[in-house]
């Protein structure tokens, strides 16, 4: 999908990722919603946005797993700009470590990372099936195709979120719905720097197992994919290849996992 003159929302676009998403949205010539849980991040970004290109983005302060919130985020979307094309669902967060992780992380790992895809998706799909065209972005994780060491939470909900992605595009694909899935490793933003977001080992793991990217060049890449309308998104190219291991021999994949948990546990100890 042609990226200019069309009307995006992006979640957890007050910084990071999503923050990088909307600037690259709106330098290639589209209306960019900001949305975030945090107002003063969202307006911050979009500001940031209409310095330079002026009327191109608004901020919205929504949770983005809330389906009042989504509803009044589309509304102003609309109000604004026009129907929605694209809607980034990116709002994520790193909750919890290993089984010791109580229900309430499960609880938010789960509503941030999976049902705000779903419900945001229950929103918006019967109208582009009726208008023939819209886009869902899911960032999801390298996490979600192979899995996170010290976090259930965030591998389980991550593997949901490309399982939803990829059952949205088979399910509507032919009625002009796209979809794509962003899965990178690393990244330097706040949810794998902040001691409060992944553990020391979770965070260990990612940043041992390559390079870590700057949220620009992920958005570079993502909106890339999004003009070829690829479904999965891997800015860290080896991911694939890794995933290749996965499939090809899963006991391998999960004995090599098992011994590099182990060489990252003792590098702690
Ligand atoms: N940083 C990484 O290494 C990495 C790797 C793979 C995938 N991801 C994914 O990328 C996405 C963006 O994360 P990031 O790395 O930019 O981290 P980040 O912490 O900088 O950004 C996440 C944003 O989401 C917002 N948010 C959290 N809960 C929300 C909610 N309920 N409603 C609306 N906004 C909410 C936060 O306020 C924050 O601004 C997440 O889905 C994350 O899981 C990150």
């Amino acid at each position: 999908m042609q990226i200019a003159q069309k009307v995006a929302i992006v979640t957890g676009g007050g910084g990071g990722i999503g923050g990088a998403l909307a600037e690259r949205l709106a330098a290639e010539g589209a209306r960019v919603v900001v949305s975030d849980l945090d107002d003063a991040s969202a307006q911050s970004v979009a500001d940031r946005i209409t310095a330079t290109s002026p009327g191109a983005a608004i901020a919205v302060g929504a949770d983005a797993s809330d389906t009042a919130q989504i509803e009044s985020l589309i509304s102003a979307a609309e109000s604004e700009f026009g129907p929605v094309d694209l809607y980034f669902a990116n709002a994520g967060v790193a909750a919890g470590s290993n089984l010791e992780s109580d229900e309430s992380v499960w609880d938010l790992a789960l509503d941030v990372n999976l049902r705000a895809h779903i419900r945001a998706a229950r929103l918006l799909v019967p109208g582009w099936v009726e208008r023939g065209e819209g886009y869902f972005v899911s960032t999801a994780s390298a996490a979600g195709l192979l899995t996170q060491i010290g976090s259930a939470p965030y591998s389980v909900t991550k593997h949901a979120a490309v399982g939803f992605a990829e059952w949205l595009s088979v399910t509507y694909g032919d009625q002009g719905v796209r979809v794509s899935c962003l899965c990178p490793m690393g990244v330097n933003t706040k949810l794998l720097t902040d001691d409060a977001a992944l553990s020391a080992t979770a965070a260990r793991a990612v940043t041992s197992a390559g390079t870590v990217l700057e949220p620009a060049e992920v958005a570079e890449c993502a909106l890339a994919a999004v003009e070829a309308e690829q479904f999965l998104i891997l800015p860290h190219p080896e991911v694939l290849e890794m995933y290749r291991h996965k499939g090809a021999d899963y006991d391998r994949w999960i004995r090599g996992m098992r011994r590099y948990q182990a060489a990252l546990l003792a590098q702690s100890s």
